[in-house]
């Protein structure tokens, strides 16, 4: 797989941007392909699949947990599904790595099944709380212990789940799909219902794998015992790695990027509404649908943003996306405000507590809340951002964040702490210096391979 050989980034200022890349392929997917390829009855042939760190700690699982797996090239995946009863147990801990999504979906997965597993992950991931997929789980009869409700998570495999009627306290898509996942051999119907809409790509997939569902309103509902049929699934590409380049473009004095093939699902891109509500000028073509997502090209250009009271709707929509929609409220005109986002402080990082020490460390007036953040917008073109050194506490989105900053930068930033790029994005810093940034590995002074 492609890694990052920097931990440290240095960002010089450039003033334009311009060409065509693509984005790689959509992580929440990727996860979930395997995850559901791994239970379904045959083959299941993923394209577009994203080779980054969460996703492959996702594969290395499910090859100890029995499935054959082969990945004839990167962005190729090829499942020999075990169907719904044939998981057999590991007798090693499953390594999750920094993937949430990993950990909270397998807590569904494995719940039910009729050994027993436990979950660790890295530093970042065994910080992060575990209850909010375990409490619901238990509800339908699983047993599974966390340690103060943080991993290692100890599953002691339950085949006989019940169906559960499921009002989620958060709006957690993770927390949905693991009570989804353990509905799937459970008897009865389950029912969830969101707070707030939150990503389907799970609901999506189920039903792309001949599985059965409902929605009314804001409830989703599942009737357990049903079978998957192993399927073909396009991945399309990462709209929450396509938001660095749609901040960039607009934030950017000259010039015009263009993103192809990025999902458009729109329970993901509340970025998008957010950015064009600040007056940005993005323009979308060629709309599709391929399997299950729709995907689109995106065409950014410089744009001169206004700042935004962030609407409350659209906050679960871009929850991954506020490390970067900081840095496009620090470039637009006026004071932008960001409440309801309490999420942010359990990521792979506290992330409203990351960004604003960062934010500070480049000069830029904000104010943080308990469950958001105010600033104060300063209007490009200009040095927003002074010269300064992030630690991006190895958040991949804080990292990114600031690597755009230097569109709008007086001077060097220097970038700590960005091997875990590779989660989510390997091949950013290539990428980005395909546009036209100016970003080298700090330790040697020579580019990266990423
Ligand atoms: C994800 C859901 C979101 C998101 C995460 C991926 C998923 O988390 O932040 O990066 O794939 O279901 P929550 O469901 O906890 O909000």
């Amino acid at each position: 797989m492609t890694a990052q050989t920097s931990d440290r980034w240095v960002v010089s200022p450039v003033r334009s941007l311009a060409g065509q890349v693509g984005v790689p392929g959509d992580k929440s997917v990727s996860h979930r392909a395997l995850m559901l390829g791994g239970i379904a009855d045959g083959v299941t042939s993923v394209e577009g699949f994203l080779e980054s760190e969460d996703c492959l700690a996702t594969l290395e699982a499910l090859r100890a947990l029995g499935v054959s797996i082969d990945q004839p090239s990167a962005s190729c995946v090829r499942i020999q599904g075990v169907g719904i009863e044939g998981l057999r147990g590991s007798d090693q801990p499953l390594d999750m790595g920094n993937a949430g999504t990993a950990m909270r979906l397998f807590m569904g997965l494995l719940a039910s099944q009729n050994f027993d597993s436990i979950l660790v992950g890295d530093q970042s991931l065994m910080r992060r709380p575990m209850e909010r997929a375990a409490a619901p789980l238990r509800l339908m009869g699983a047993r599974i212990e966390t340690r103060d409700g943080k991993p290692p998570v100890v599953i002691r495999g339950t085949p006989a789940l019940r169906g559960i009627d499921f009002k989620m306290p958060m709006a957690s898509a993770q927390v949905k799909s693991a009570v989804m996942l353990a509905a799937l051999r459970g008897s009865g119907v389950t029912q969830v219902t969101e707070p707030a809409p939150t990503r389907d790509h799970t609901e999506r997939m189920l039903a792309c794998f001949g599985v059965e569902l409902q929605r009314e309103g804001s409830t989703v509902s599942l009737q357990g015992g049903q079978r998957l049929r192993g399927t073909h699934v396009n991945v399309p590409g990462d709209f929450s790695s396509a938001a660095f380049f749609l901040v960039a473009g607009c934030i950017a004095e000259a010039g015009e990027i263009a993103l192809r093939g990025v999902g458009m699902n729109p329970t993901r891109t509340g970025l998008l509404d957010i950015l064009r509500l600040m007056g940005a000028d993005i323009a979308v073509s060629n709309l599709a649908t391929r399997g299950p997502e729709p995907t689109a090209d995106l065409l950014i250009r410089p744009s001169k943003l206004r700042g935004i009271d962030v609407p409350l709707e659209l906050v679960p929509l871009a929850i991954d996306e506020f490390p970067i929609f900081f840095i496009a409220a620090a470039c637009a005109e006026g004071r932008s405000l960001l409440r309801g986002a309490e999420e942010l402080r359990v990521k792979e990082s506290d992330r409203l507590a990351t960004m604003s020490e960062g934010l500070s460390a480049l000069g830029v007036p904000h104010r943080l809340l308990t469950d958001g953040m105010q600033l104060e917008g300063r209007g490009g073109p200009g040095s927003v951002f002074q010269a300064g050194c992030i630690d991006s506490h190895g958040d991949h989105r804080i990292a990114m964040s600031f690597a755009v900053a230097s569109l709008q930068a007086g001077g060097e930033i220097e970038i700590l702490d960005t091997a875990n790029v590779a989660t989510s994005f390997p091949g950013f810093a290539g990428r980005a210096r395909e546009l036209g940034l100016n970003l080298r590995d700090g330790a040697t002074g020579v580019r990266t391979s990423g």
